[in-house]
């Protein structure tokens, strides 16, 4: 059957032939990752090319937002900023780590005035491909996304009248502003620009996952376990149609993209109610969003314990435990925790292969690259 189509292929007139193969060659040509130029820099900047790790996907790089070398040296200064806290006791970093893959190692992180916020910082990595910012998406880029923590009351407090008469004040910052947006005025949108430019450089692609996807690096036996774990459908074959005794990972946290997040969001069973967090409905006023938060990246897992919006697990076992025991029902669980009476049945030996996957996903470098590190 197979064998007759494939032979017919090829009695086909040779132009149709060659009509497809140019079809073809264009459509690889429109697929491959091009380092991102960008067009219209400030006069007087210079363009910065971002070199995009093989196999992953292109860049969006906002049109008003090009990369410039200077942009991205004062994105970096701003960052690290204690400045642009009440008290100056506080920065970015200051709850983004660079230990931990730039996430708070506090369940919840703590504000200037002393109160907490609801919930954990994630990492910041590889944040040019993040969508759907915040556990409950409500920004929707990295410009709109920095807009919130200077003023917030429960982070650094600081408003943004006064963060930009602060950075007016110190010509060290005016000079760079003007450098990187050739005007010596400073706005709220130029400090969000410049440290969205600094996120966006980002980038983490040395991990044992990213070494072996490349074939500089070989998996042990467990590590490619797990890999295969991770990518097949839960449940026993002979219960369920499709499955693979597998653990229903990729669903979510799926290969695609490379960053281990489809950025949708989910109801992955942590809670039968919602009262504590509603997750996507606060933002939508849906009650169907109730308990659902964006998928987090899955890179670097193993450095930014503790784990889930409320930082309510501080072991990667007790997530897969979590897992493999199929979640709370709830009226929003997402089908894909498809085995929420039951559970997915992995057994010991196959937890600790997940586990083992999960660990290749660590980017020690990317941690410790100087290029990210407190300038001040
Ligand atoms: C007091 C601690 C704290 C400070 C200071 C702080 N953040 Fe965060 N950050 C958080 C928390 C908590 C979240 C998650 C909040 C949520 O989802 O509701 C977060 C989320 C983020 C995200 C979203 C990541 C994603 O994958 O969606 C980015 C980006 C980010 N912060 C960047 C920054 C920048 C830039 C600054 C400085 C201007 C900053 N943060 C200051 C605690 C902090
Ligand atoms: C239905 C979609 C879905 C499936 C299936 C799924 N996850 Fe998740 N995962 C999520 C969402 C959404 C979160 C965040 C939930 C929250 O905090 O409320 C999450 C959180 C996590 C976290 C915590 C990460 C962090 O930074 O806090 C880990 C680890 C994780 N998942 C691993 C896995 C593994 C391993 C599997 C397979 C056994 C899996 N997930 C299956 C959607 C899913």
């Amino acid at each position: 059957m197979n064998r007759s189509r494939s032979l017919s292929f090829f009695h086909l007139p040779l132009c149709f032939t060659w009509a497809i193969l140019a079809v073809v060659f264009l459509m690889s040509e429109g697929c491959r990752p091009d380092p991102v130029v960008n067009k219209p820099n400030p006069p007087g900047t210079t363009a910065l090319e971002i070199d995009i790790p093989p196999f992953f996907p292109p860049l969006d790089i906002p049109p008003d937002n090009p990369m410039t070398v200077e942009g991205v040296e004062l994105g970096r200064l701003l960052f690290w900023e204690k400045g642009l806290s009440a008290d100056s006791s506080m920065s970015c970093g200051s709850c983004h780590l660079p230990s931990f893959s730039f996430a708070d190692p506090n369940p919840v992180s703590t504000g200037v005035t002393g109160a907490q916020g609801q919930r954990n910082a994630m990492a910041l990595i590889n944040m040019g491909w993040v969508q759907h910012l915040f556990w409950d998406g409500r920004a929707a880029t990295l410009e709109e996304q920095i807009l919130e923590p200077i003023p917030h009351p429960e982070e650094m407090n600081l408003p943004w009248s006064e963060a930009t008469a602060r950075l007016d004040a110190d010509e060290g910052y005016a000079a760079r502003f003007t450098m990187a947006f050739g005007s010596a005025e400073i706005t709220p949108d130029e400090v969000a620009k410049a440290i969205a430019q600094f996120l966006r450089t980002m980038v983490s692609s040395n991990s044992k996952f990213d070494l072996w996807r490349r074939g500089q690096a070989t998996f042990t036996d467990q590590e490619f376990m797990g890999y295969e774990i991770f990518n097949r459908e839960g449940g026993d074959p002979e219960m369920v149609t499709g499955g693979q005794f597998g653990g229903d990972c990729f669903h979510c946290h799926g290969e695609a993209g490379l960053q281990f997040s489809d950025y949708l969001f989910h109801n992955n069973g942590l809670d039968s109610t919602f009262s504590a967090d509603p997750g996507l409905a606060g933002f939508t006023g849906q009650a169907l969003d109730s308990g659902r938060f964006r998928t987090p990246t899955l890179r670097n897992v193993t450095l930014t314990p503790p784990y889930m919006h409320d930082g309510r697990f501080s072991t990667l076992e007790e997530v897969i435990d979590h897992y493999n025991s199929g979640g709370h029902p709830s009226s929003t669980i997402d089908p894909f925790m498809k085995y929420n009476s039951g559970g997915l049945m992995l057994q010991p030996q196959q937890k600790e292969a997940l586990l083992a996957f999960l660990m290749t996903l660590t980017d020690t470098v990317f941690a410790n690259n100087p290029a990210f590190s407190d300038p001040h």
